[in-house]
């Protein structure tokens, strides 16, 4: 799909190249909303305003009402769409719902060329900037279609061309680094949906190197004599039970000075997740073909800021392997000694994200890094305490916190801090070796993330638990590409406040 911007609705429907067949309005509380809107009903004799105050559309946002125009009208079809009951009261998550909902009636209708106003009713505490952005994001998302496996794919919508009515200076880039971060989250998806028979971790691999050649990242890419040689006897331990063969994903992007400590990624990549010899049970055990959707969120953030060409160092970090049964896999019980030359005492197989991050989070080490975040579908009780909708959020460290949940806010894809102290650690004690892999029922993800703070103590680190955002069950079963929006916006404020610090060191520079 294609954005464009056009200074004004008359411009818009005047540009005969252009001219479009469906223009899209906000309505709230039974009235039009916008500029865009009141030109447009200005051209039909108030018959828009008629349509959005006869109470066909309701108050509910995302309710829509399409109609076709009378002959000789700007345009054949108009679509009005509810924002809610009232224009000022509209928030975050109404915009959102009712530009979702309106790309998806568009998507489904004949027009070939759109034009969206909806962002001139965005909540009253949000710019331009943001309402654009997320009106390019919410049409992707609903353009979104996986069917990479079906042997016929579905017919194309006709829909391929939308105009935003927009004038500000810095459109154009809003709109390519909108696209950029939609592009980002498309291959999480993609890489989430694909079933584990394909997405196993030589192809995650090879997309990786695919992806880095692409945009000229430097990837490295660990073979299993290499991990053994790096002694990453955790991660190597889950890999044991499957036949295919683990990997170890490095993908630097330089787009900041080369002295500048880098941001860290790592991402979870269980590409499936049996749960090994403590085997899980079969029902919904096809959804652990989404167990590498921490990776895959590292992989579409890395696509994301190099297509944006961010101003920052981000290092992404990949384990990748499968947890299977197998006469050679671990078993409960087995010792063995991670990287850090912590010995752990593997009490169940099916706690293997935290066998495999540990290493990767020891290997992160000598990046000697600014921050690192790891990111992974790490505990069903995640989801338990905080259900589908924000991502568990673990840090001590109270700067990471704060800009992670206000990343969360301004992208919408939103993170909870949890607590990690010390406390719950005690839950991981073993009588056999260094710690336990697993803690009681009580506090599941909590203790989770003391396990992984063991490894995280050389920097400033923070635990995304991702298991209940990361996809969607049921009749929508399908990955989100959670937590790319989250992980790239943050990553836009940390280019931002160090380009600022390189502005003021020039400074007191010149000053001195
Ligand atoms: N990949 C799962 C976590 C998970 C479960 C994500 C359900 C999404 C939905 C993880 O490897 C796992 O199996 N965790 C165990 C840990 C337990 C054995 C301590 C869990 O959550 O049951
Ligand atoms: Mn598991
Ligand atoms: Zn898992």
């Amino acid at each position: 799909m294609k954005f464009i911007t056009r200074p004004s609705l008359k411009q818009a429907s005047t540009a005969r190249s252009a001219a479009p067949d469906l223009l899209v309005l906000p309505v709230a509380g039974k009235q039009l909303q916008g500029e865009a809107a009141q030109w447009a009903d200005g051209q039909c004799a108030g018959l828009l305003a008629d349509w959005a105050a006869s109470g066909e559309i309701d108050d509910k946002p995302g309710s829509v009402l399409l109609q076709r125009m009378p002959k000789g009208s700007a345009f054949a079809r108009v679509m009005l769409v509810s924002l809610g009951k009232q224009a000022a009261a509209v928030s975050d998550k109404d915009f959102l719902d009712a530009t979702l909902a309106a790309g998806k009636a568009a998507l489904a209708g004949k027009a070939g060329k759109a034009v969206f106003a909806l962002h001139q009713a965005a909540p009253a505490q949000r710019d331009s900037a943001w309402a654009l952005r997320h009106t390019v994001l919410r049409l992707r998302e609903a353009a979104y279609r996986f069917d990479a496996m079906k042997s016929r794919p579905a017919p194309k919508p006709a829909l391929h061309e939308v105009a935003l009515v927009s004038d500000e200076a810095g459109d154009a880039a809003v709109l390519a680094q909108a696209q950029a971060l939609a592009d980002g989250i498309d291959l999480a998806k993609d890489l989430g949906n694909l079933p584990g028979n394909v997405c196993t971790p030589s192809y995650l691999a090879s997309r990786a190197r695919k992806l880095s050649n692409q945009f000229k990242l430097k990837c490295e890419i660990l073979g299993e004599k290499q991990m053994q040689a790096l002694k990453m006897g955790s991660l190597l331990s889950v890999a044991r039970g499957s036949a295919q063969a683990p990997q170890f994903i490095v993908m630097h992007y330089n787009g900041g000075p080369a002295r500048q400590a880098p941001q860290v990624l790592v991402g979870k990549g269980i590409t499936f997740d049996t749960g090994g010899i403590s085997l899980k049970p079969a029902a919904e055990m096809d959804e652990m073909k989404y167990d590498m959707c921490g990776a895959a969120s590292v992989l579409g953030t890395m696509q994301a800021i190099a297509q944006m060409k961010l101003k920052l160092n981000v290092i992404g970090i990949v384990p990748t392997c499968e947890n299977m049964p197998g006469g050679r896999a671990t078993k409960p019980g087995d010792v063995v000694t991670s990287m850090s030359g912590q010995t752990i005492e593997i009490l169940n197989t099916d706690a293997e994200g935290r066998l495999i991050l540990c290493d990767a989070l020891t290997y992160a080490e000598r990046f000697k890094p600014a921050a690192v975040v790891d990111i992974a579908t790490l505990t069903g009780a995640c989801v338990v305490a905080l259900g589908n909708h924000h991502t568990g959020l673990f840090s001590s460290q109270e700067t990471l916190v704060a800009d992670l949940v206000a990343a969360g806010r301004q992208s919408g894809d939103t993170c909870w801090p949890m607590p990690v102290d010390e406390v719950y650690g005690e839950a991981l004690k073993s009588n056999f070796a260094d710690v336990a892999n697993v803690g009681g029922r009580a506090g599941g993800a909590i203790t989770a993330a003391c396990f992984l703070a063991r490894f995280t103590k050389a920097y400033d680190w923070a635990h995304l638990d991702i298991a209940g955002t990361a996809w969607k069950s049921g009749a929508a079963k399908g990955a989100t590409g959670r937590p790319v929006a989250l992980l790239t916006t943050w990553l836009e404020g940390r280019a931002a406040s160090s380009a600022q610090e390189v502005r003021g060191t020039k400074t007191r520079k010149r000053k001195a």
